[in-house]
């Protein structure tokens, strides 16, 4: 048994350098992101000369938004020190860290690492954090990352805390300056004293990647991560159609990861189109187990049913009638009592807009008014075997 672990641990891999597949990982160079970087060093300036300065990023997922704001704050951070300028730059994520005492915890911990978790309140939290700077004869640059979870959690009196900190300060040259990040629109959900302090056009938006420039973040992905010549061209093309339709540059690093895996697991040694493919289907089976978990116990027997029928008759359709029937059989064989016609006909319709199924109507006349059900992403038998494991 040591040896099947130890084989699988040490055995060669196509993957040369896996630490860069990982999401947080930093690239030396960020990809079609030059003039947001740029908007970012024009709005945070200020900073050089001892003035706080505040801004948020939006974007949808997988824009690029954390590596952005982490990549142009540590070059911030080290421009500055070059000029004798000291900002201590924290990035906090809000989703892990989502009260404002916890948020605060963890700029201190940068500070401290030992400074104890509990004892203190947040007021006198803000007074650790004013001395520390001040000792410093530093500046200090938050980033919350997620924000939203922060303002939704507990209408942050800490992000109004911090910025009215830069006044009391600035005496002593120690200003707070903030960057929010998030994929919600955060000013909207911050109150009107807060709010007060972050321009309306301090706002840097990332939209979402398109094809060609998904292309060139897998394809700098694979030079850093492979040898030349191990991924197919094809493949990062492939790559790049299936990620385009969400604009997610995490999505497809994730799909050239997972292509990776599938190449090492069949001990082939280049990443062709097909692993791409198993990438892709692999990470649709992740999606459909988390949405089958939502599905009640009827709406599972009902599409088990679908998929029996499905599998049985080797057909790409099946009509309700026949469903229904086998519904019945299958709620028997479950020991339930199947539900009305009605109740059969909403199961169908929750299926279909939890995206399993799709529902048409026969065409064909002679059926009246019944429609034919397919199942066009998954195949019947690992539908039937999911399901079974949640009944
Ligand atoms: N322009 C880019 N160049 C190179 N790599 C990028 C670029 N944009 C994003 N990435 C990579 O894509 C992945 C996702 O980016 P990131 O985590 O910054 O997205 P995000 O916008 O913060 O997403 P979320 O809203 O889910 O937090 C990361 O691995 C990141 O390094
Ligand atoms: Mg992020």
């Amino acid at each position: 048994m040591v040896d099947i672990i130890e084989d699988e641990l040490f055995s060669s891999s196509v993957i040369k350098d896996i630490r860069v597949l990982d999401f947080d990982y930093i690239p030396n160079t960020l990809l079609h992101r030059d003039s947001q970087l740029q908007m970012l060093a024009q709005l945070f300036k200020p900073l050089l000369a001892n003035i706080a300065q505040n801004a948020v990023i939006h974007g949808p997922v997988g824009t690029g938004k954390t590596v952005m704001a982490k990549t142009f704050c540590q070059k911030l951070v080290s421009a500055a020190r070059a000029k004798g300028t000291i900002i201590e730059y924290v990035h906090i994520n809000c989703r892990k860290r989502s009260t404002d005492a916890m948020a605060l915890l963890g700029i201190l911990n940068h500070f401290d690492s030992r400074f104890p978790d509990r004892g203190f309140s947040v007021q006198e939290m803000l007074e650790v954090l004013r001395k520390q700077l001040q000792r410093r004869n530093a500046q200090l640059l938050v980033v919350f990352d997620e924000a939203d979870a922060l303002l939704t959690k507990n209408r942050s009196d800490l992000i109004y805390d911090l910025t009215r900190f830069s006044d009391e300060t600035s005496q002593e040259r120690t200003p707070v300056s903030l960057l929010l990040i998030s994929q919600k629109p955060v000013l909207s959900m911050m109150d009107e004293a807060s709010l007060s302090t972050f321009k309306r056009s301090n706002v840097v938006n990332l939209g979402k990647y398109n094809r060609g420039e998904l292309y060139d973040i897998i394809q700098q992905r694979v030079e850093l991560a492979f040898t030349p010549g191990i991924v197919q061209e094809d493949s990062i093309d492939l790559i790049a159609d299936i990620a385009e339709e969400w604009g997610d540059a995490r999505f497809a690093i994730e799909l050239l990861w997972k292509a990776g895996v599938s190449a090492d697991s069949r001990h082939e040694k280049q990443v062709v189109p097909e692993y791409v493919r198993a990438a892709k289907a692999e990470t649709y089976s992740v999606v459909t187990e988390t949405k089958l978990r939502n599905l009640e116990r009827h709406q599972l027997l009902t599409l088990k049913a679908i998929a029996k029928r499905l599998q049985n008759d080797g057909t790409a359709y099946v009509n309700t009638g026949e469903v229904e029937k086998t519904y019945a059989l299958v709620c028997e064989e479950y020991d339930e009592t199947p539900r009305a016609h009605t109740m059969f006909w909403h199961y169908l319709k929750d299926i279909e807009s939890a995206g399993f199924i799709t529902l048409k109507m026969s065409g064909k006349g002679h059926l009246g008014t019944t429609q034919l059900i397919s199942l066009p992403d998954i195949p019947a038998e690992i539908v039937q075997h999911k399901v079974q494991e949640l009944l």
